[in-house]
């Protein structure tokens, strides 16, 4: 007989494995490809393009890269794949999916609500970032940035972080661009809009890339990126590679578990999950492949921080024979990453009104995209000079301390949360079902993951949380790890 959904449960009563839809209006997914392109969407993003770069040039290359791709296989790839089957489980999304599998009322819930939280709060200044990438992509589609010199492309960077018009133009349009795709529901929107926009990203870069290795910096940048300079790599930087692992795959804050209850039960979670993660790791590397290149050619240094993206690859870029078209390309590429991951936070706030509140798609999409985007006032203001929000959170900006709380507190939490819900609280009968759908072998992958999910991926979890609030420093058992170094390295941008 079929697995119920949970042990105390009013759906274990009704006796079914699959509980019917809570709200007609919620969809589905035409297939699993279009659900494994809409989630790379959601994972590939800025975290992909922008950030692991840059981190990877803060920890000195190689090892790092080679650190996070066993981040990504031990901790991230196991909790990927619980938070899609959570969803998968239950057809619901975070809150209603937590209570259905525990009881009303259940303090496991708080991770549904937290997700949701989260969720809300990264896009509002995640909508930013990506305004700032639209209104490169317009500089350089009109040809802005041709004949100026290296030292007035980096100032538009300034410009534009201190301009409360420009920042909240930008963040109005693409926050209005999210809402119109999520409105027009799974199939239709999300589903349609990642089918077109995740290959038309794969080419682009596969475009820079190919421009990238004709470059002179090339083969510098292939020593970077896969050779091993261990020196650099701080125990802090371990750290951040974990934490980074669950910010590119998207978990943590029900994103996944959101487009897993749109995925039919009997899918193959666990091939879905390796594709995404598979492919999300892929892009990010590639990234690299066209970051460092193009900077290096450029005698420029690859430990650049944030301003990697923004102030030194346009100067790079517009260095190239055909710089305009090629800076065009590269953030058109950046907008589309963003757009495709926005859809997916906009995705968890809306369904929770849909799935819980019973209420329709065109209003929940619309009050939640509206309500998103008054929250991110105070990040499109925060680099206002004297601004309000410059300085609020211990002096840090209003987008640093939203920035902050989200990335090394709730993201972590909420890995932790699905992680022993899975490992711990779910139905072991139903959890080995939803595991081993899709094909028989699967079976024997089984125990190894179970033991990731119980054991290895809640501890790291702890750690990294630990360290990131600052309970823990882990430097202290490293004798050469200054404690300064690794506080600067934990910390978000
Ligand atoms: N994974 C996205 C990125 O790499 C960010 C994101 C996190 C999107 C969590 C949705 C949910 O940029």
């Amino acid at each position: 007989m079929a697995a119920t959904l949970g042990e105390d449960t009013h759906m274990t009563d009704s006796g079914s494995t699959a509980p019917p839809a809570l709200n007609s209006t919620r969809g589905n997914w035409g297939g699993r490809f279009g659900f494994i392109l809409a989630a790379a969407g959601s994972a590939v993003g800025l975290g992909n393009i922008w950030k692991f770069p840059y981190i990877t040039g803060e920890n000195g290359g190689g090892a790092f890269v080679l650190i996070y791709l066993i981040c990504i296989a031990l901790v991230g790839l196991p909790i990927l794949i619980g938070e899609v089957m959570i969803g998968t489980a239950t057809q619901r999304t975070g809150v209603p999916a937590f209570r259905t599998l525990s009881r009303p009322g259940s303090p496991w819930m708080g991770f549904g609500w937290m997700g949701v939280a989260a969720a809300v709060l990264l896009l509002s200044y995640y909508g930013v970032v990506a305004g700032w990438t639209m209104h490169y992509a317009w500089l350089s589609i009109t040809g802005t940035f041709a004949g100026q010199d290296a030292e007035t492309i980096r100032g538009v960077f300034g410009k534009v972080f201190s301009s409360a018009g420009l920042n909240l133009s930008w963040q109005l349009i693409f926050m209005f661009l999210t809402t119109l795709i999520v409105l027009r529901g799974i199939k239709g929107g999300i589903e349609l809009a990642s089918k077109i926009m995740v290959p038309l990203l794969g080419l682009m870069l596969i475009a820079l890339m190919i421009k990238a290795s004709t470059t002179d910096g090339f083969a510098q940048a292939t020593d970077f990126i896969f050779g091993m300079h261990g020196d650099d790599l701080t125990p802090g930087g371990i750290l951040e590679a974990v934490g980074h692992a669950f910010f590119s795959l998207s978990i943590g804050m029900c994103c996944m578990l959101a487009y897993g209850s749109y995925l039919k039960r009997g899918t193959n979670i666990v091939a879905s999950g390796t594709a995404i993660a598979g492919l999300d790791t892929l892009i990010a590397l590639v990234a690299c492949m066209v970051l460092f290149p193009i900077t290096f050619a450029h005698g420029m240094d690859p430990e650049s921080g944030p301003g990697l993206v923004f102030m030194n690859m346009p100067v790079a870029l517009m260095a190239l024979p055909g710089g305009s078209f090629w800076a065009t390309i590269f953030f058109i590429l950046l907008f589309v990453a963003a757009l495709t991951s926005a859809i997916s936070l906009l995705e968890v706030a809306s369904s929770y009104f849909i799935d819980d509140l019973n209420w329709s798609r065109e209003k929940a999409t619309i009050v939640c995209g509206l309500a998103i985007t008054v929250l991110g006032i105070p990040s499109a203001l925060s680099g206002v000079p004297e601004g309000i929000y410059s300085e609020v959170f211990f002096g840090k900006s209003w987008f640093d301390g939203i920035d902050w709380a989200v990335s090394n507190v709730m993201l972590p939490l909420g890995g932790l949360g699905v992680a022993l819900f899975v490992g711990w609280r779910m139905s072991a009968t139903l959890r080995r079902e939803v595991f081993t759908a899709g094909s028989p072998t699967l079976a024997s992958l089984f125990g190894g993951w179970l033991f990731v999910i119980q054991w290895i991926a809640p501890a790291a979890v702890i750690i990294v949380f630990l360290q990131a609030i600052g309970v823990l420093d882990i430097g202290m058992f490293f004798a050469e790890a200054p404690a300064a170094e690794l506080d600067t390295a934990t910390t978000t941008d």
